[in-house]
C-alpha cells in the first residue's frame, strides 16, 4: 500500500504576527505527536536565488520590482523538484511530501503576491501568475494582527518592506486573496498568546493532517 502523504501548511501574515515562532512550535508538536514534520521558509536564503532576494532585502542591492517578483517565484519552484542534473541534494518539497512528512512553511505564494501587489502599478492578477501551479497548500493560517498591535510589540527592522505604510498595504491585498474560496484559509487571531495561537494552530493542523493522506495534492490557483 502507498504511504500516505504529508500535508502542506503555510503560515502567512504581516510582520511581527510571530510566523516564525509559530512554525517551530508547530513542527515540534506534531513531530512529539509521531508525525513526521519539517518546516521550512520563503524566501530561502540559502540558494543562490535566495542570496540575490536577500541583498535586495538587507537594501544592499537593487532590483528592479518585476524583476525581484519573480526571483520570489523562481525561489519557490527551485525547493519543488530536483533539478534533472543535480544528484545527490536533499530531497525537495514533492518528495517529502510523498515520504509522508507534513512541511509547515513560513510564508509561501501569498506573501508573494501580497507583497508585490502592495507596489504601485501593479495588479494581483499578474502578481499571482508566475506561482500558479505550485504544490496547492492544504492548510493556510493567516496570523491576524492589526496595524496597531503590531506596532505595540516594537520597531520595525531595517529591511526593505519593513513600514507601516506598506505593512497596511500588503494587508489589503492579503484580504483579497482570502477571498479565493478554492484555498483553505483559516485566519488565526495573532493578538492571542503563544500558547493559545499555538492551540488554535494545532487543532487546524490535526485535522488538516489525517485528511491530506486521504487526498491528493492539488495545484495551487489553477
Ligand atoms: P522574512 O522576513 O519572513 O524572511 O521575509 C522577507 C521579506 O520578503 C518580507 O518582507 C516579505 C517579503 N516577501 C516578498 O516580498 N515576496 C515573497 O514571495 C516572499 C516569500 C516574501
Amino acid at each position: 500500500m502507498a504511504r500516505a502523504r504529508g500535508a502542506l501548511i503555510v503560515l502567512e501574515g504581516v510582520d511581527k504576527a510571530g510566523k516564525t515562532t509559530q512554525c517551530a512550535r508547530l513542527v515540534h508538536a506534531l513531530q512529539q505527536s509521531g508525525r513526521p514534520a519539517e518546516m521550512m521558509r520563503f524566501p530561502d536564503r540559502s540558494t543562490t536565488i535566495g542570496q540575490l532576494i536577500s541583498a535586495y532585502l538587507e537594501k544592499k542591492s537593487d532590483l528592479e520590482d518585476h524583476t525581484v517578483h519573480l526571483l520570489f517565484s523562481a525561489n519557490r519552484w527551485e525547493r519543488v523538484y530536483h533539478a534533472s542534473n543535480n544528484r545527490g541534494c536533499r530531497p525537495l518539497m514533492k518528495k517529502k511530501l510523498e515520504e509522508g512528512i507534513t512541511l509547515v512553511v513560513d510564508r509561501y505564494a501569498f506573501s508573494g503576491a501580497a507583497f508585490t501587489s502592495a507596489k504601485p502599478g501593479f495588479s494581483l492578477d499578474w502578481c499571482m501568475k508566475p506561482d500558479v501551479g505550485l504544490p496547492k497548500p492544504d492548510l493556510v493560517m493567516f496570523l491576524q494582527l492589526s496595524p496597531a498591535e503590531a506596532a505595540l510589540r516594537g520597531q520595525f527592522g531595517e529591511e526593505r518592506y519593513e513600514t507601516s505604510a506598506f505593512q497596511r498595504a500588503v494587508q489589503q491585498q492579503f484580504e483579497e486573496l482570502r477571498k479565493d474560496s478554492t484555498v483553505n484559509w483559516q485566519v488565526i487571531d495573532a493578538s492571542q498568546s503563544v500558547d493559545d495561537v499555538h492551540k488554535s494552530i494545532s487543532s487546524h493542523s490535526l485535522h488538516t493532517v489525517s485528511a491530506a493522506q486521504s487526498l491528493p495534492l492539488g495545484e495551487l490557483w489553477k
